[in-house]
């Protein structure tokens, strides 16, 4: 250690030939001290760079990796699978911008929420966003103790033994970081990387990769964590969760500590003041796009100030205060060889182009959404023709348009179905003809008698954002739904899976495409899904307009599974006070109102919904912790108000715990006037609701 080594760059074959074998035994000599004796002689940093120093040198001469090769051994137990972990501050997605007014009107948006001076500027900082995958570390005192994928925001998987296998990753921290600090960021693999991973394992006539994202999250995701010690994974530092002491109280100062701290970060972000100079910047990484080593999406602008992030907050799961510009989709020609009607959960029939197998943008495209009747007449396609088509990131690949002078001569027209493609032949029928609105819908109007609703319904039961049962995917679903032995047809019967017969168990071990252990864990994983936030619960239902946006709404205001349930039942039967309770609730209207009264008029989602919540555990919605004066109130806003937008008033009142209500009722606790105030001023005081200002509504809340 004590000898400066050559540059990597530098070294001939024989001198890297022999230096491998030195590190090889090197690294193995500390790790025997380290794991077996518990007495290390050098210090992690130490360590660090001899691994990472044998990566390099592995990276240049991959033919030169040696069997007993460090990068290929990293001491930790291979799992079955990934351990859950909770994200203690969830990891967010971003809200996209396609076009320079996209940005124009984020950027004025940011301005009108803040209720900020024309003349005030507002820094951004302008960024690549990396195509890559996102992974938040924990470090505690300097040190990594955990690494965990985003999932789905809230929960994500523990790679930590992966994560320490990527040499880009610090285990101990540089400089002078927070007692804890979860830093997060992007792990990504470099054109060359893929390129040579991709020639080794053709070479060795494994399996190759499709592209650098996908390589990345592959090999991340590896149970055995020497095969993610053997692939060239790097990782940007650009975000931050948990932090016990924050380092700057800006975006571009933060990055700068993260630097600091010894992690790479990307040298193209970018300090902005208009929307005008975040363009430019766009521009030029867009222009730098091609030279870049690794593969980029976008540009994501961030405001600076974490002050003003705090007070612009969310919306669902994206910040208000962060976009992402994303570059032009990838376009391609291919054959349009057919088109297939697919029956979505709400009896939707969308129409689904099957094509030639064609790569857009690294990607194998065979499907492309045609969304429905009047798309296919518009753009006048025919089975047969050639058509353009685009993929942007991960949305369903688009049909642009034709190229008539390719169509053959035996090109053939595309009837829309009349009826159902299930078993029952329902006439579909075309919604809203007449009301200007949906009218190009056409649905089936089986409901659950149709099976393709059902199967659709129990998807989306499953799903990410609802229960969330590991192992039960689609391919799942439709295997248990025509099972004959194992029939799942409503959400109740994946409860009684194991209880129905206690030979279920042994029953799926020796179906086909299961085994033993598959069959155990996913029993297992129902189990452990038995109990449930409520919000999930009211979103599972796949109830139409209620999305998760709603179903939280609704969670908050009625607290528990009960209250929800009589309150849905009480519209269902017309009852005008549940009517009136329901639509004060703020962003709820007629839409989701008359839609929850459908569903629960129904009696066989009444029993749908009766059986399943005699098997699961519905959990009261979180009460916020806060200890605010307002935790649990019903709060009405109106008038103008002068320090803060309407949004901010009321995204600040649930931040509290308090509900927003649209309208004044007798369950309103509090209304905060601004000038301005009209009718619902008149109707607090007939009620005898508190009134108060803006000015005493920041006293009240200590803000
Ligand atoms: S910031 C609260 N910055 O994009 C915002 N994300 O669609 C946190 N990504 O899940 C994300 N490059 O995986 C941010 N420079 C960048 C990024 C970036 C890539 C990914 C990230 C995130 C996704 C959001």
């Amino acid at each position: 250690m004590s000898k400066a080594k050559p540059a990597v760059d530098a070294l001939t074959e024989a001198q890297a030939r022999n230096e491998l074998e030195g590190l090889a035994h090197e690294i193995a000599e500390h790790d025997r001290r380290y794991h077996a004796e518990d007495a290390p002689t050098i210090s992690d940093a130490e360590y660090d760079a001899l691994r990472r120093r044998n990566l390099a040198i592995e990276q240049r001469f991959p033919d030169l990796v040696r069997e007993d090769s460090p990068s290929r051994r990293v001491g930790a137990p291979v799992s079955e699978k990934f351990d859950k972990v909770r994200h203690k501050v969830p990891m967010l997605s971003l809200d996209n911008a396609f076009s320079d007014d996209d940005v124009i009107d984020f950027v004025a948006r940011i301005r009108r929420y803040l209720k900020l001076d024309a003349d005030a500027p507002v820094v951004m900082t302008a960024e690549p966003k990396i195509d890559g995958l996102s992974l938040s570390l924990r470090y505690e005192n300097g040190r990594l103790v955990s690494a965990a994928t985003r999932g789905d925001g809230q929960e994500g998987e523990n790679v930590t033994a992966n994560a320490r296998a990527v040499t880009d990753i610090p285990n101990v921290l540089s400089g002078n970081p927070p007692e804890v600090i979860e830093v997060r960021g992007e792990v990504y693999m470099t054109h060359a990387d893929f390129f040579a991973l991709n020639k080794r394992q053709e070479e060795a006539g494994k399996q190759t990769y499709v592209n650098p994202r996908n390589t990345a999250a592959g090999s991340l995701r590896q149970l055995d964590s020497s095969v993610t010690a053997a692939r060239p994974l790097k990782f940007f530092a650009y975000a931050w969760g948990e932090v016990s002491e924050m380092p700057s109280d800006t975006q571009s100062g933060m990055v700068a500590a993260l630097d600091e701290y010894g992690f790479r970060i990307n040298d193209l972000m970018k300090r902005c003041e208009s929307a005008e100079a975040l363009l430019a910047q766009y521009r030029q990484i867009e222009e730098a796009r091609a030279t870049l080593p690794y593969d980029i999406d976008g540009v994501v602008y961030k405001v600076d100030d974490l002050a003003l992030q705090q007070r612009l907050g969310f919306v669902s799961r994206s910040p208000r205060w962060a976009i992402a510009h994303k570059f032009p989709a990838e376009k391609a020609t291919t054959i349009l060889n057919g088109i297939d009607i697919q029956v979505g959960r709400t009896g939707a029939l969308t129409p689904v182009a099957r094509l030639e197998p064609v790569t857009v943008g690294g990607v194998v495209v065979t499907n492309a959404t045609l969304h429905n009747a009047e798309e296919i007449e518009r753009l006048g396609v025919m089975i047969g023709d050639t058509v353009t088509v685009q993929r942007a990131g991960d949305v369903i690949p688009q049909i642009l348009g034709v190229i008539e002078e390719k169509r053959p001569a035996d090109a053939k027209a595309f009837e829309f179905p009349t009826v159902c493609p299930c078993a029952l032949k329902t006439t579909v029928v075309r919604e809203g003809i007449g009301t200007g609105g949906e009218g190009v819908v056409r649905r089936c109007s089986g409901e659950f008698a149709c099976p393709f609703q059902r199967v659709e319904h129990l998807r989306h039961f499953v799903s990410r954002r609802a229960f969330d049962i590991d192992g039960l995917g689609d391919k799942q679903i439709e295997f248990f739904f025509n099972d004959p032995d194992l029939p799942v047809k409503a959400p109740g019967d994946i409860f009684t899976l194991a209880k129905r017969d206690a030979d279920n168990l042994k029953k799926l071990k020796d179906k086909e495409g299961w085994g033993a252990t598959s069959a155990a864990n996913l029993f297992d994983a129902i189990e452990a899904r038995r109990a449930i936030a409520l919000e999930r619960g009211i979103y599972a239902l796949g109830i139409r307009h209620v999305g998760e946006q709603t179903a939280k709404t609704l969670a908050r205001a009625y607290g528990s599974w009960p209250e929800f349930h009589d309150a849905a039942l009480a519209v269902a039967n017309e009852d005008g006070q549940a009517r009136e309770e329901m639509d004060a609730l703020d962003d709820i209207g007629d839409a989701v109102i008359d839609s929850l009264a459908h569903y629960f008029g129904e009696a066989h989602n009444r029993e749908l919904v009766e059986r399943l919540a005699g098997e699961i555990d519905v959990q009261e919605a979180e009460r916020p912790t806060a200890d605010s004066p307002v935790v649990g109130k019903t709060i009405v806003f109106t008038g103008s108000l002068d320090r803060m937008s309407r949004d901010e008033a009321k995204a600040m009142a649930e931040r509290l715990g308090a509900k927003v209500a649209g309208s004044v009722s007798k369950k309103t606790d509090l209304v905060v006037a601004g000038p301005g105030a009209g009718s619902k001023l008149k109707k607090a005081a007939e009620l005898g609701v508190e009134v108060i200002d803006e000015d005493a509504w920041f006293e009240r809340v200590g803000a």
